[in-house]
């Protein structure tokens, strides 16, 4: 019923208008970055184009069955060579921020085992100084799902603490020729959506999914979510500690992580439901940043998962502790938990009971909570142009999202920027092409990128934003 009543308001001409009155931007800082999001996987394209290296999702793309519509990442949406074009779009939203994330194939195709492709270094050169031409920050991901196949046929990537010693050698050539420039710096985007999805549902690369998940066909051991996390974890904390000992003094910038992070709200009142809640936010969310802030799993973790959760050595917790300048929230949608340890939700020992919090979450009334009714609405596909442009739930869904962040900033949260997923429809991973997220509609036959009515949307509430002070 809500996002009835809101397409309803929308057939009224002053509708941006009102939408504007009720988000408090006042409270926004005057200094908030305003950006749009992408991903080198998701929107370049131009995958075998001046020496880069295959990526695992090149290969897991090409594999029958793994998308949803067939399709794969090869051309994506060309923003490797139309990112000049997609900057206009960007110098026209007004946006003063713009995250993306860096190919690690594209600059070492083999990772630590070859060469640096001076062509991947000369390409990101040119689309960061492109951006500080238009004012607009650079916000860069190291990894964002995408790393160099070569690691996964070495030594099994995120599952050997080998990576780590790639990782850092990544970071350090990126922090090298980039960082005179680049002063956000992103080491993982979502590792926690890379660990479950990739370890232990095996929808995403390496497919590689544990015993008690359903249909699964290569029945690896329940603990590798919890290794693949873990050789993560300490990667990050490889990074951030290069940068802050080699680079950060000279260069000034600031280095965070991006999570996947989803509200868990008590199903019910019970004390059970609310420790429930708990818990999934410790296997979701807190799995990562408790270590990274703290230098230890969460306590329920812990508890559950015994020794099929790694240890952290001594001199490992000094390092990962206060890993962080900045934590990036990507949320999209709150679930209801509900206590299942003693019911049927149950699923087995440690790792699937525990996600069973996540996984089978109870939806009120068939409805999850907040946004997501409209969400689910937003991404439908329509069939002409036409009306993919009126994309009136996507402006509901974002308003509302300033609207919550207004509040919290002015409860006293401490928020920087807010950044939209995304800038153009593009490649959404094992949907493919099917579900289209960006302020900006394109057309996958001709790559042709047009506005869509939250592209003027959200151009109207940076200005007005702006105004203000
Ligand atoms: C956030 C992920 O980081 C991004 O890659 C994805 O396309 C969006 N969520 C939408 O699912």
């Amino acid at each position: 019923t809500m996002c009835l009543c809101m397409i309803m308001a929308s057939c009224n001409p002053n509708y941006l208008r009102g939408l504007k009155s009720s988000l408090q931007l006042a409270d926004f800082p005057s200094n908030f970055l305003y950006g749009t999001a992408s991903s080198s996987y998701q929107f370049e394209g131009a995958f075998l184009s001046d020496g880069k290296g295959l990526s695992n999702w090149d290969i897991f793309s090409h594999e029958a069955g793994n998308i949803l519509d067939g399709s794969n990442g090869d051309i994506a949406v060309d923003h490797y060579h139309r990112y000049l074009e997609d900057l206009d779009l960007m110098e026209d939203l007004g946006v003063n921020s713009y995250r993306f994330s860096i190919s690690w194939a594209r600059v070492l195709p083999k990772g630590r085992f070859g060469n640096v492709n001076m062509a991947g270094i000369k390409h990101y050169n040119k689309l960061i100084d492109a951006l500080l031409d238009k004012g607009i920050s650079p916000f860069a991901s190291l990894t964002h799902y995408d790393i160099p196949q070569e690691l996964e046929e070495r030594y099994g990537a995120w599952l050997s603490p080998k990576v780590q010693d790639d990782f850092r050698y990544y970071a350090d050539i990126c922090f090298k020729y980039f960082g005179d420039r680049v002063k956000y710096w992103v080491t993982f985007n979502e590792p926690n959506v890379v660990a479950i999805r990739g370890y232990r549902s095996g929808i995403y690369p390496p497919s590689r999914c544990s015993a008690s998940f359903g249909n699964c066909s290569t029945g690896n051991s329940e603990e590798e979510p919890f290794i693949a996390a873990h050789n993560m974890i300490l990667s990050h904390a490889a990074a951030v500690r290069t940068y802050r000992t080699k680079y950060k003094e000279k260069q000034g910038g600031s280095i965070g992580i991006v999570m996947n992070a989803i509200w868990f709200e008590p199903f019910t009142n019970s004390s059970e439901d609310k420790l429930a809640a708990e818990r999934a936010q410790s296997f979701f969310l807190n799995w990562f940043l408790d270590p990274i802030i703290c230098g230890r799993y969460p306590a329920e973790m812990q508890q559950i998962l015994g020794s099929q959760l790694p240890n952290f050595q001594r001199q490992e917790v000094s390092e990962i502790k206060l890993g962080l300048d900045f934590i990036g929230i990507n949320h999209y949608t709150s679930f209801y938990a509900k206590d299942c340890i003693y019911s049927t939700c149950e699923q087995g020992p440690g790792v699937s009971r525990s996600e069973g919090y996540y996984l089978r979450t109870a939806f009120k009334d068939g409805v999850p909570i907040g946004e997501t009714v409209c969400y689910g609405e937003l991404n439908k596909l329509n069939s002409s142009v036409k009306d993919f442009i009126k994309d009136y739930r996507r402006v509901e869904y974002m308003n509302s999202y300033l609207a919550s962040l207004a509040l919290a900033i002015r409860n006293g949260a401490n928020v920087r920027g807010y950044f939209a997923w995304s800038l153009l429809d593009n490649f959404e991973w094992t949907s493919g092409y099917t579900i289209r997220f960006g302020l900006h509609h394109v057309d996958f036959a001709t790559l042709e990128r047009t506005p869509k009515l939250s592209a003027d949307w959200f151009k109207q509430l940076i200005s007005y934003h702006r105004s203000l002070s």
